[in-house]
């Protein structure tokens, strides 16, 4: 059993370099320190699926996150705490944020129930009913054991009309100060507020503005990449980017594909989590150095060359695009499992990039370097 390796030391985020509006920096939490920009493996299940823990570690993942919804409903919250926490329950000893059930709000909306307390969920599992409220989702993210608390929130799918959009603004921000009064401050541990406001400009810098007036440990930026097109999601970016405070970490949920990444880096975002490189590798598709490969193509069947000779990703350097093909294409687990692994090998690999391309002040070259690498693709 892994020990709980939680140690009272205080939460905060270190900055240690700027390119343009990006910056490369260290967030100190309990459980570790996290270097920024971070992408974040999904693990919404308390498993980042098809992949060991230790592996999503030696990748260079510093950080995890988890799902208040998911795991609220099975295995429960108090289940998971009784056991020891999810850092125990799955074996992952470091930072771990937890997602606040504001997404489910709006992915799952055929079976919710939306008012001023908070959400009705029916269980997509059994339809039993769970009510979460901002109060209960900062309970159950504490019962999780989590590091980075999420307020609760909602998010809205777009496009959709104004005054819907700021009605949920306004909703996420009287939860915001309603989540960070339940919050229970321990050292090492922080909550982070979520602006909302869709691609309406005006309702973005309210949202924004008002979150970075309260005590929160961290802004996320919500209710992106939700339908909108990409040049709507980095106009949002640069309308709140100047209205978030520089010494708190900015965390952009949900995104995205590797382009998306790098240009909400360029953006001055520090955090991201999406579920596409752990997706994509069970639907058989790859994302590397030379842009993304679909292993299902006949193209690959008799082709004897790794994806990438000279990834650090036994996944990528050592088995042959043949033998991926006809793991993707007998539906093998193994082909799930080495396509995630390339997948969010490739994901920390862009990271670690942008990161020491932000210390060196060499961004826009290294960003066109990896752009010209999608574009040559494969061969
Ligand atoms: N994940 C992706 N987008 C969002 C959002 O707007 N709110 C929350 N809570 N989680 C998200």
């Amino acid at each position: 059993m892994t020990a709980d390796t939680r140690q009272d030391l205080p939460f905060r985020y270190e900055h240690l370099g700027q390119d343009g509006a990006a910056r490369t920096g260290l967030i100190h939490t309990g459980r570790g320190t996290i270097r920024t920009p971070a992408f974040m493996p999904v693990g919404t299940a308390g498993t980042v699926k098809a992949m060991y823990m230790g592996q999503v570690r030696e990748l260079g993942a510093d950080i995890v996150l988890g799902n208040t919804y998911h795991l609220m409903v099975r295995p429960g919250a108090e289940r998971v705490a009784e056991l020891g926490g999810l850092h125990r329950f799955s074996t992952w000893s470091g930072p771990m944020l937890t997602d606040s059930g504001g997404f489910q709000v709006m992915s799952l909306a055929k079976l919710r129930k939306l008012d001023e307390t908070g959400v009705t969920f029916q269980s997509h599992i059994d339809g039993s009913k769970h009510a979460l409220t901002p109060e209960r989702s900062m309970e159950i993210q504490a019962l999780l054991g989590s590091d980075i608390q999420m307020q609760l929130d909602e998010c809205v799918r777009l496009p959709a009309p104004d005054a819907e959009v700021e009605r949920a603004m306004l909703l996420s921000l009287r939860w915001a100060e309603r989540s960070l009064k339940a919050f229970e401050a321990k050292p090492g541990r922080a909550c982070f507020g979520i602006v909302q406001g869709g691609t309406v400009a005006a309702l973005r810098v309210e949202s924004a503005k008002q979150l970075a007036a309260m005590p929160f440990g961290g802004i996320a930026i919500g209710g992106l990449a939700v339908g909108e097109p990409q040049a709507d999601m980095l106009a949002a970016i640069e309308t709140v980017e100047p209205h978030l405070p520089a010494d708190k970490p900015r965390y952009l949920m949900g995104v995205g594909t590797p382009d998306d990444l790098v240009e909400a880096v360029r953006r001055g975002v520090d955090m991201f989590d999406c579920v596409m490189p752990t997706r994509a590798g069970r639907h058989g598709l790859a994302y590397t150095r030379f842009g993304k490969v679909n292993l299902r193509n006949a193209r690959h069947a008799a082709d004897p060359r790794p994806l990438d000779e000279a990834s650090d990703c036994p996944a990528a350097r050592d088995y042959s695009r043949a033998y991926l093909h006809h793991l993707v294409k007998s539906d093998e687990i193994l082909g799930m499992m080495l396509l995630t692994w390339v997948n969010l090998s490739y994901y920390q690999s862009l990271m670690a990039g942008l990161r020491a391309a932000i210390a060196a002040r060499r961004l826009d070259d290294v960003v066109a370097e990896t752009k010209a690498g999608w574009d040559r693709g494969l061969g």
